[in-house]
């Protein structure tokens, strides 16, 4: 049997198609445009994905037995909105999760209703990128397209509903929008009153290992595949850790992706009382608490591509001797899309500090890297100060890939970094899934138990650990100082 998971992501979608050993046999990325039309604003449009995953689907499965597709499963982007009218026709462009337009809706929610009261509907405050205030928005600046929506859904179950026909969420997607009672698992009917849409224009909800329906014939027809099952998938943090094997109680999974996440998985709900890290409802059939920076490996690939003018990372990076780390004078913030967690604010912006006549292009690209460390580090610290004891965690996503970014990570951090032997987090949790739907397993902590394991950790050294200290409470001192700065900018 195959099953094929599912990787909608921000730059591109990626798809798996894994045996029913856990072996990946094929694997396609298809890009798509992102477009920031205003500043601090990012869309994309749903058709662009969905014609990447018909040709991607193509692609993966030319000269397999398509008859041994048994199931399919997706991780996507969370958070965005994407608003089909009563002919399912996408309204307008999808409001992803790093779009920072909501700041007034934002407001309103947290301190007109109250964070109070969002977090007992919710277990969670407003955040820019969260769906619910983007309805507000859309309701307050687009009148006419607001009135025209007949169903809300979230990227991954746009894919979903073209494939199958349902209008299907996950419980862990669903959570990030501000709609749902994580606690409960059902809508909030005060949140729906809130922001003035009815149950009957939002998805029924599903575990995440929940078969949904079968691929429409029409559509398996296009592909020569036979029944193919599909589940309600996951947003792509909680399928990521679900491919990473973080499952259960207190476990760790850093998503080094367009944005940085670092997520606790725990099968008791809770909710931070500081509103700093997110309480959502986990892949798993559980709960994790989760802490989001908007742009992570996003940073390095802007600077090394759209500054520096080169894609080639390693090359860049092959300067940045051992000797250097811990002790570079130039620091970065990298706030490019503003800031979620823990610092909430979408008028935050990137800024290098500490240049001088002898800095060089490495200083800087070091300056990046480790600014993403630090930033993840905050959101760590919050979790530390609940009491989590993060003692390790795995790490996916494309910065990943770099030895030298794990490294400075590990020793930012303080905590050992493993590696599993897929680093394709949130394809291969869709396909995990997709597994658990049709039966080949029984719950996640068994699928991971049986297909996930570490090849590769990276150990922090007390010495370099020590120096990382130091930078680290310095660069702690710097949004803090340049706050008003960039909220001046912002009105200008
Ligand atoms: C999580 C979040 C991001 C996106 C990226 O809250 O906004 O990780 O899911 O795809």
């Amino acid at each position: 049997m195959y099953d094929i998971g599912v990787d909608l992501g921000t730059s591109a979608v990626k798809l798996l198609l894994v045996d029913g050993d856990g072996k990946i046999i094929n694997s396609v990325s298809k890009e798509y445009p992102l477009y920031f039309p205003h500043p601090g604003w990012s869309e994309q449009n749903p058709e662009d994905w969905w014609n990447a995953v018909r040709e991607g689907l193509a692609e993966l499965t030319e000269g397999v037995d398509k008859s041994l597709i048994a199931g399919l499963g997706c991780g996507g982007q969370m958070h965005g909105l994407v608003a089909l009218d009563e002919n399912d026709n996408v309204i307008r462009p999808a409001i992803l999760w790093n779009d920072g337009r909501t700041e007034k809706q934002v407001d309103y929610l947290n301190n007109v209703i109250g964070k109070e009261k969002l977090s007992a509907y919710t277990a969670n405050i407003a955040f820019a990128g969260f769906t619910a205030p983007k309805l507000l928005w859309m309701k307050e600046n687009e009148p006419e397209n607001f009135a025209r929506i007949a169903r809300i859904m979230l990227p991954k179950d746009y894919i979903v509903y073209k494939l199958t026909g349902v209008h299907s969420c996950d419980y862990s997607d669903a959570s990030g929008m501000l709609l749902l009672d994580v606690q409960h698992k059902r809508w909030s009917r005060e949140m729906l009153d809130i922001c003035g849409v009815t149950e009957a224009q939002l998805p029924t909800l599903f575990e995440s290992y929940d078969v949904v329906g079968e691929m429409l014939p029409e559509i398996a027809g296009q592909f020569g595949f036979g029944p193919v099952k599909v589940v309600a998938g996951a947003g792509d943090n909680a399928a990521a850790a679900i491919g990473t094997g973080t499952v259960g109680e207190g476990r760790c999974n850093i998503s080094l992706g367009t944005s940085g996440t670092v997520f606790i998985s725990s099968k008791r709900f809770g909710v931070d009382g500081n509103n700093a890290l997110h309480s959502f409802a986990h892949a798993d059939g559980h709960y994790h608490l989760m802490g989001c920076m908007l742009s992570a490996a996003s940073c390095n690939k802007w600077f090394c591509e759209e500054i520096l003018g080169s894609g080639d990372y390693a090359a860049l990076q092959k300067e940045i001797t051992p000797a250097k780390l811990g002790h570079n004078r130039v620091f970065f913030l990298p706030y490019l899309m503003g800031e979620r967690s823990p610092i909430n604010d979408v008028n935050a912006r990137g800024a290098f500090i500490g240049l001088s006549m002898d800095t060089t292009r490495a200083d800087m690209v070091q300056a990046v890297l480790e600014g993403v460390a630090f930033a993840l580090r905050d959101s760590v610290e919050k979790a530390r100060e609940l009491g989590i004891a993060v003692n390790a965690s795995n790490i996916c996503g494309g910065g990943a890939k770099s030895p030298l970014w794990k490294t400075i990570l590990a020793n930012v951090l303080g905590l050992r970094l493993d590696t599993v032997k897929t680093e394709e987090g949130p394809g291969y949790g869709g396909a995990i899934l997709a597994m658990i739907g049709r039966g080949q397993y029984q719950t996640a902590e068994e699928a991971c138990a049986a297909l996930v394991s570490v090849t590769d950790s990276v150990t922090p050294d007390p010495a370099l650990t020590a120096l990382y200290e130091k930078q680290y409470q310095r660069f702690r001192r710097l949004y803090p100082a340049l706050k008003d700065t960039f909220a001046a900018i912002k009105e200008d």
